[in-house]
């Protein structure tokens, strides 16, 4: 489908008015205590912790710092991570949901205190966070929250409305919440690392890990790291022969709309539980107050057409409150763990000298933080309350086994149906702004014709594990909807696990035929799917 949505480029509002420090790639081995990998909130606060501790630290960025999904987020800093705390009660006991939520609360104020103390201009506002129910279904839910909530003793209200036209059956308030302009604060920590001795190198992959003669984190770009520790906090762990980590998550999209409303909102921050779910919180820009409305949810490589989605935030921002001004639209990708707990710890049993942090479902703000928090105390040896909470190798016992066996089932469906999946549309019939699979003698691949006019055709075939990748008519990439990679339109990887690119097509533009390429044929990444 073309994309008719008027905004090309979608950015959030946080990289608008925010410059982040630029560093450049490394161009040789070099060598330091600790290795970070992944530049958002986890990757740099833990830098930021341990390089306050005197550890001679290198933090790796695949791409530009803070420009993945904390630079995507809409950063809100709560404890309150939608209808959690009931479930949490019925998997793992009161005891274990009590710890998550002391953990987040203790994230939150980490913060707030860092913020302050600091002086840092990010815009900090202290709100009640609340989550609202708009069925009978769904009040039932949010009752055994609210009881869930007495029994871990989360200061709350439980209330008939919100300040906002909404049909609500029931609104459960956390209180004294926060939101803020992440990108403000994490500059902060970005300057105090590189004051503190660390080093920073952006647009260098972390690829693979490698053990002997010595513990070194090795790129893409053919240099090594050697080092005592390793700390994984991209997004996606970057290696896959981390514990398979590929196979106990699955990676949403979701998008955001930035509004200038008609009826402003009054105070708080709002997430609607019901289908379609709606996310609402204010936020400041370039002198004016928006509304950030996000919601949309879907695995990543299965929506539809993807700007419907947009499209679906607008409407719902124009009933609700009306819009002066459209500001900005972005959309992000998070990453979810079979029992919604993020996986936070040694990456496997064996060897205490590589961590990691991932999983955190929508709520990094506040699981970021618990993860540096706790990556700082585990790499320096000290024990922290939270480290069997978040363990990742918790999933030998845990009660999601049946949502891991369905998880690779639909990894398994997606690498067969889309291999036997029937396409008609020939490159040729693409209108101007359209990508679409396409069949090119006989064979599945994907193909995008630019506003020039000029076909760019990629192998659908995905870098990671071999699933079929599907066209993302929002944001014009390609997603794979196994494991969330995704490709430029030039088949460039954008976000992992993929580390190779999409094989590009060329055509021979008087046959109309594809040009015989095997210089640049890649081999997926692992070989074989779990
Ligand atoms: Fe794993 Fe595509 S991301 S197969």
């Amino acid at each position: 489908m073309k994309n008719h949505f008027p905004w090309e480029h979608p950015e959030p509002i946080w990289r608008k008015d925010t410059t982040v420090q630029e560093c450049s790639n490394l161009t040789e081995d070099t060598s330091a205590e600790i290795v970070i990998v992944g530049g958002g909130i986890t990757g740099i606060t833990t830098a930021y912790l341990l390089t306050k501790e005197n550890k001679d630290v290198v933090l790796l960025e695949g791409s530009q710092l803070l420009n993945g999904t904390t630079g995507h987020t809409t950063a809100k800093i709560t404890a309150q991570h939608d209808l959690i705390y009931d479930e949490l009660i019925q998997h793992f006991g009161k005891e274990k949901a009590s710890l998550y939520y002391q953990a987040n609360d203790e994230a939150l104020r980490f913060v707030r205190g860092t913020a302050s103390q600091n002086q840092i201009d990010c815009n900090m506002e202290t709100e009640d966070a609340c989550i609202y129910a708009q069925t009978d279904e769904y009040k039932d839910k949010l009752d055994k929250e609210y009881a869930a909530y007495q029994e871990i003793g989360i200061p709350c209200e439980y209330k008939d409305d919100v300040p906002f036209e909404a049909e609500v059956k029931k609104a459960l308030y956390m209180k004294d919440q926060s939101r803020f302009h992440p990108l403000k604060y994490l500059s902060f920590m970005v300057d105090e690392i590189l004051k503190n001795g660390g080093r920073i190198y952006e647009h260098t992959v972390a690829i693979d890990i490698e053990e002997e003669p010595q513990l070194s984190v090795r790129t893409k770009q053919g240099h090594k790291v050697a080092c005592d520790k390793i700390i994984s906090c991209s997004h996606f762990p970057f290696c896959d022969k981390l514990g398979f980590y590929f196979a106990r998550m699955y990676a949403e999209r979701s998008y955001v709309v930035a509004i200038e409303p008609k009826k402003p909102l009054t105070a708080g921050m709002y997430l609607s539980v019901d289908e379609p779910v709606r996310s609402i919180r204010k936020a400041a820009y370039d002198g004016e107050e928006v509304l950030l409305i996000s919601g949309e949810s879907h695995r990543t490589g299965e929506g539809v057409d993807t700007s419907f989605h947009y499209r679906a935030l607008e409407e719902f921002a124009a009933e609700t409150f009306g819009i002066k001004n459209k500001v900005a639209q972005w959309s992000a990708q998070d990453l979810f763990t079979l029992d919604k707990v993020p996986y936070i710890g040694k990456a496997t049993k064996n060897n205490e000298n590589i961590l990691i942090a991932t999983g955190y479902k929508k709520w990094g703000m506040t699981s970021g933080t618990v993860a540096a928090l706790l990556l700082r105390d585990l790499a320096t040896g000290k024990n922290n309350r939270y480290e069997k909470l978040f363990t990742p190798s918790r999933f030998q016992a845990d009660p999601s086994l049946k949502k891991f066996l369905s998880n690779n089932f639909n990894v398994a469906s997606h690498l067969i149906e889309g291999k036997l999946e029937l396409v008609g549309t020939r490159p040729e019939s693409l209108e101007k702004g359209q990508g679409d699979i396409v069949e090119i003698n006989g064979k599945r691949a994907g193909a995008y014709k630019d506003e020039k006019g000029k076909l760019h055709i990629v192998d659908t075939t995905c870098t990671h594990m071999g699933c079929e990748v599907d066209w993302n008519s929002a944001e014009h990439t390609w997603d794979c909807p196994c494991h969330g990679s995704r490709f430029s339109i030039n088949g460039e990887v954008i976000e992992g696990p993929a580390k190779n690119p999409l094989r590009c097509i060329k055509m021979d533009e008087d046959t109309a035929q594809p040009v015989d390429d095997k210089d640049q044929e890649e081999k997926p990444d692992t070989p074989e799917p779990v």
